[in-house]
Formats: C-alpha cells, structure tokens, sequence
C-alpha cells in the first residue's frame, strides 16, 4: 500500500528513544525526510545513524531541542525547514508524566508541568501552522495520552494537560481544515518504552497491577503506535481530523471523545 509520504518532510519532536523512534523508522522506510528532535544530542546521533542505516534512506537528520524552553521550538522548525525547504506533517511527542502527590501540588509543579507537554505543543503547533498553510496542506499528530479523558488517582497535573491538549486538537482541526491542514490525536497508554521501564523499577506492584488491567492482558509496543501514526500523516487517513485515537490494548473505559 503507498501510503504517498515519499519525499514529504516530517518533523518528529520526541524522537530519540521510544515511540517517536519507532515513528521515525517507518516514515524513513516510507521514503520520507525525517528531522528528529529532542533533548539529548548523543542518543539522536545514535538514533539517526541507525535510521539511516535501516532505511537506507539518507535523508534523515536530527536538531537538538528542549520544548520547554519558550524558543526551542522556533529554532526546530527554523532547522528543519533550513535542512529539506518545508514541513508537511508534525508529531508532537515529546512530553513526560510528572509525578504530582496531590497534597503537594504546588504551583511550581503545576507551572512545570503546564511548561512541559501542553504550552510545548502548542508552541510548535503555531510555529508551523504558517508553513503549511502556504504549502496548501499538512497533518499535525499530537500523541498525548488517556489520562485527558480518563482521569487517573495521582496524575492530575497529566490529566488537566491532557486534557487541553485534547481540546487544542480539536479546536485547531476545526480551524486549520479550510487551510487542508488535519490535526489529530493518539492517547498512547501502557506502552512498553523507557517510561514503563522507569516504573516498574520504581513500583513493580503497581506495574503488575497496570497489566493486569489491561483487557488484552499485555503491554502494548511502541511500533503499535507509530504505525497509527504513520496512517494519520497519510493520504489514507484524509477524511479523519480532530479525532483521538486511543492505542491502549482497551485499557481505557471512556466512550466519549
Ligand atoms: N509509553 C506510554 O505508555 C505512554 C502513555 C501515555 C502517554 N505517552 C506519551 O507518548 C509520548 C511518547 O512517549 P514514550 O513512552 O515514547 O516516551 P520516551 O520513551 O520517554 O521518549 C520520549 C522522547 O521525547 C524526548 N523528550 C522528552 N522530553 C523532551 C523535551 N522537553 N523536549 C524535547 N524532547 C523531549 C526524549 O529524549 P530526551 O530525553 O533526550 O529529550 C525521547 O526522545 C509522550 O508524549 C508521552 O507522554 C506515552
């Protein structure tokens, strides 16, 4: 199946390890260029190499970059846009679960975690909303998680930036779709990345719980995910905007959007 995303330029913040990397993997197989973005430049070096020797597709380079920085956004879409011309999908990834013991929340705590995933994505949202508007069309994935829509004991800082991040893409995509632009979402849960690995070291009960909740009884992988993405950056999604798919094994209950 073509899923026509040769030659088309993708720009992956949050790409270095875990789902992003995934999703890099398969956009390079698909003949995409692939800028990949995140904090730490030796894992991307090492990511990008192994990208490009896989794929054999040369045109993948990396940009260091922390989204909570309030310009670090500016200087990787400026880099990917020096490197291949344009930006024609964007996958917003890079975020964090922040641990929030409600008694303490603070407001450093909340500002954090407000800084983090939330104002991260809509800054290179808007960042490169101009690009596509000129190029006549785009897809923007947010990958964001189930907390927005089903809130979770202790992890409310997560799920109020979920959560507006669920409304943000629904909002953008009604606003963005007469400029040919789709914005859409995945809430990934109980994937099986450095995240999950973090925990079970931390909480290995509470991991064992986390499986067990899982209807199809497994964790799920991070290429489960990047392959939903790659169907939203494509052609073959082209009558889907300001949807969220949940790639969860069924963990989540909720029913509505
Ligand atoms: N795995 C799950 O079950 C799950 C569940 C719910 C939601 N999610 C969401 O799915 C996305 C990907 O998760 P994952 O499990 O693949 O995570 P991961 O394995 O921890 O990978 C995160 C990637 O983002 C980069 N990154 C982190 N903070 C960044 C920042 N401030 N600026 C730029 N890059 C940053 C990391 O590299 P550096 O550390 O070098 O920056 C890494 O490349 C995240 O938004 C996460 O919240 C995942």
């Amino acid at each position: 199946m073509d899923l026509h995303l040769k030659g088309k330029t993708v720009l992956l913040v949050g790409a270095s390890r875990g789902i992003g990397l995934e999703a890099a993997r398969m956009f390079a197989a698909e003949g995409a260029n692939v800028m990949l973005a995140a904090r730490s430049e030796e894992p991307l070096r090492q990511a990008v190499e192994r990208v490009k020797k896989e794929s054999g597709n040369p045109n993948v380079h990396h940009v260091v970059g922390d989204i909570r920085e309030r310009d670090s956004h500016v200087r990787i879409v400026t880099a990917t846009v020096a490197q291949f011309g344009t930006i024609d999908v964007l996958v917003n990834n890079a975020g964090a679960a922040l641990s929030n013991p409600n008694p303490e929340m603070t407001d450093e705590i909340w500002l954090e975690a407000l800084h983090y995933k939330l104002l991260g994505y809509i800054r290179t949202t808007l960042a490169v909303f101009p690009i596509m508007r000129k190029n006549g069309g785009g897809a923007i994935i947010n990958v964001i998680g189930g907390t927005g829509r089903e809130p979770y004991p202790w992890t409310s800082s997560t799920g109020v930036v979920n959560a507006g991040l669920l409304n943000f893409t629904k909002t953008v995509a009604t606003q963005y779709a007469a400029s040919g632009i789709r914005v859409n979402a995945i809430n990934p849960r109980q994937i099986d990345t450095k995240r999950l690995a973090d925990f079970r070291a931390v909480e290995p009960e509470g991991y064992a719980e986390t499986i067990a909740e899982i209807p199809l009884h497994r964790l799920g992988r991070a290429e489960e995910v990047a392959s939903v993405i790659i169907f939203l950056a494509s052609d073959r999604a082209s009558f889907i905007t300001g949807t969220a798919i949940d790639v969860d094994g069924g963990a989540t209950r909720s029913v509505s959007f």
